[in-house]
């Protein structure tokens, strides 16, 4: 096993909302990452994809409160440290985000390259500015972004280059790890493609070290991550190599993910081919057993009965249901 960049304990979250109701966002989830890595997190909207992401990064403002749980980074525990220590000594050198619809975000009467020295200046005030565009210039020259990117404006760039400028902007410092939101979403088919190429090539030239990448499409992940999780209401459901998670799911709920598409061949897209009936819990009130059960067709009373916990198959796969792996296994989606 290769050395662990991102270490993730029994993190919980939760929003407190302005009726003082708490809605459990992110419930209890771990996770390991290893250097050289990634892992995707797949999972319909609204099941804490985002909030994970933003509790990984100490963005306790507003309503996003902290309740438990562990982040380490390379070793480094970063739970609990103040938030002036996070944003100097970690954020933007050992962990990178890139948020939902971060290429929107990007102030538009900046230049590029202005990006960037505030990025570097967080970590190295002293550093100067013809050093640093010598630096963003070579970083973009390997990850094929033109230099003259680096004087324009973010209004100036199409929607695939902006994205592509983001991730060279937020990757700098060359972080051990780097959350990306969503970081294609958005984007025409081609441009997707140059994203992920880049997000590759990152990984390769030791840019980054580990990367989670979160999305809403679990077959896109395919191409894209070595393992995939899925997160269902705040939890992970299963977890198992990009391979394993997209051709044999074994949860009922990764299942649904999955045969609401056809992969015509590796990596491709499919058609819609059904959706899965029900909605997920309140997470306000989530309920006491599984959380997928109401939207079951193999639940049983006792299914809804006691929390379920994560079980560890062959080392490496993980899936939370009652049922044992080769049931799982057989059943179908359909
Ligand atoms: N600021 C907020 N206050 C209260 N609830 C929120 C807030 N942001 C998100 N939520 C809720 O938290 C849950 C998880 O949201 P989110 O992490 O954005 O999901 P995803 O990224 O998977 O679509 C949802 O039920 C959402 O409505
Ligand atoms: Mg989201």
């Amino acid at each position: 096993m290769g050395k662990i960049m991102l270490e993730v304990q029994d993190l919980k979250t939760k929003y407190v909302t302005k009726y003082g109701e708490a809605l459990h966002a992110v419930d209890g989830v771990s996770l390991t990452i290893e250097e050289g890595k990634s892992l995707g997190i797949a999972g319909e909207s609204g099941c804490g994809k985002s909030t994970l992401a933003l509790s990984l990064m100490g963005y306790y403002f507003g309503q996003l409160r902290y309740e438990g749980g562990r982040i380490i980074i390379d070793g480094n525990e970063i739970t609990g440290r103040r938030p002036d220590d996070v944003r100097k000594n970690i954020l933007g050198s050992d962990l990178a985000y890139i948020p939902q619809a971060a290429m929107n975000a990007l102030n538009p009467t900046m230049k590029i390259i202005r990006f960037i020295e505030d990025v570097i200046h967080a970590h190295d005030p002293k550093m100067p500015k013809a050093d640093i565009y010598e630096m963003a210039k070579k970083r973009f020259a390997i990850l094929g972004l033109p230099e003259e990117v680096l004087q324009k404006h973010a209004v100036e760039l199409s929607g695939g280059m902006k994205q592509r400028t983001v991730i060279a902007i937020s990757t700098i410092l060359s972080p051990k790890v780097l959350i990306a939101d969503e970081p294609s979403s958005a984007l025409d088919v081609t441009s997707q493609k140059m994203v992920i190429k880049m997000l590759h090539d990152l990984l390769d030239k030791g840019f980054i070290k580990s990367m989670l990448f979160i999305t809403h499409e679990l077959p896109l992940l395919y191409n894209v991550t070595d393992d995939i999780m899925v997160m269902y209401a705040g939890q992970i459901v299963e977890r198992g190599s990009a391979k394993e998670m997209v051709f044999e799911p074994i949860h009922p709920y990764s299942k649904g993910l999955m045969g609401s598409i056809i992969v015509p061949e590796a990596g491709t897209r499919g058609t819609v081919l059904t959706s899965i009936p029900g909605t997920p819990p309140d997470l306000k009130h989530p309920p006491a057993g599984c959380r997928f059960a109401d939207r079951c067709r193999w639940a049983e009373p006792q299914c809804k009965a006691a929390p379920v916990s994560l079980v560890t198959f062959d080392n490496s796969r993980q899936y939370r249901c009652r049922l044992d792996f080769e049931t799982l296994k057989e059943i179908k989606f359909k």
